[in-house]
């Protein structure tokens, strides 16, 4: 297996007043005097506060990150941010094809796809969204449902630098629930197997984070199944005291 250097990174969503920068202040003073040394750590804030915080965290070690983006690089599209202007403010990735991009604003593949291949543009990292409904899971499509998302959302040219692929069951989102350990290594493991095959080495070692109500009291657990890489965290990354916890994971 590929030695492949875990990423925790922290999605905060619709979260995040300038109050709670004093949270981030927190994570990145903690890092800062005690180097998280096995795993990257990023934190994706609502774009209000990208450019507010890029220097603590170039500071502190930990990245920086935007939970979507626009396919252009500028022009009429009121109310989008580009991946460029995100790259502008000193953050190196971005969500795209988040489940609740795909639910709110009816985000199909073919989309995440441009949005992927317009973070590369801007040198940012995309940080590409699967996973399946409850009742996809409940009919068993699972492994098809991600082996499509897959397919059709990874552009050609994704490389274990450029890509992350987080996947994230749609009913573990937010709902405390989690798959077994068994679940999450088939899953990981089909995920593994279906991106060596496009990409060869490139797949071997591009990182397939967790996601869903990873919590420090799972994280050790969940972060120890094969071909899980990292997490992406939702509600745990808003309090520094728990998303320290996680990445405590990868402590010892
Ligand atoms: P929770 O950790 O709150 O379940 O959210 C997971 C998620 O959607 C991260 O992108």
């Amino acid at each position: 297996m590929a030695d492949i250097r875990p990423l925790v990174a922290g999605n905060w969503k619709m979260n995040g007043l300038r109050s709670a920068v004093a949270e981030l202040d927190k994570m990145a003073a903690t890092l800062k005097e005690n180097p998280s040394k096995g795993a990257d750590v990023m934190i994706c804030p609502p774009f209000t506060l990208l450019m507010g915080v890029a220097k603590t965290f170039a500071d502190s070690g930990m990245q920086l990150g935007a939970q979507d983006c626009h396919v252009n690089v500028s022009g009429a599209h009121t109310g989008d941010i580009s991946p460029e202007m995100i790259a502008d403010t000193g953050a190196t990735a971005v969500i795209v094809g988040h489940s609740e991009r795909r639910e709110d604003h009816a985000e199909k593949d073919k989309l995440v796809a441009q949005k992927a291949l317009a973070a590369w543009r801007a040198g940012l990292t995309a940080i590409i969204c699967i996973g399946e409904t409850e009742g996809q899971k409940r009919l068993d499509l699972t492994l098809k449902v991600v082996e499509r998302q897959i397919k059709n959302s990874l552009p050609e040219g994704a490389t274990a630098e450029n890509t992350v692929i987080a996947y994230e069951p749609v009913w573990a989102i937010g709902s405390g629930l989690v798959p077994t350990v068994q679940d999450i290594k088939d899953v990981h493991g089909a995920i593994r197997k279906q991106l060596a095959g496009i990409l060869g080495g490139e797949g071997e070692k591009m990182r397939i984070l967790y996601g869903g109500s990873v919590k420090p009291s799972n994280a050790k657990e969940l972060m120890s199944v094969d071909n899980v890489d990292g997490a992406l965290v939702g509600g745990a990354s808003l309090k520094a005291e728990d998303f320290l916890g996680i990445i405590d994971a990868y402590r010892s």
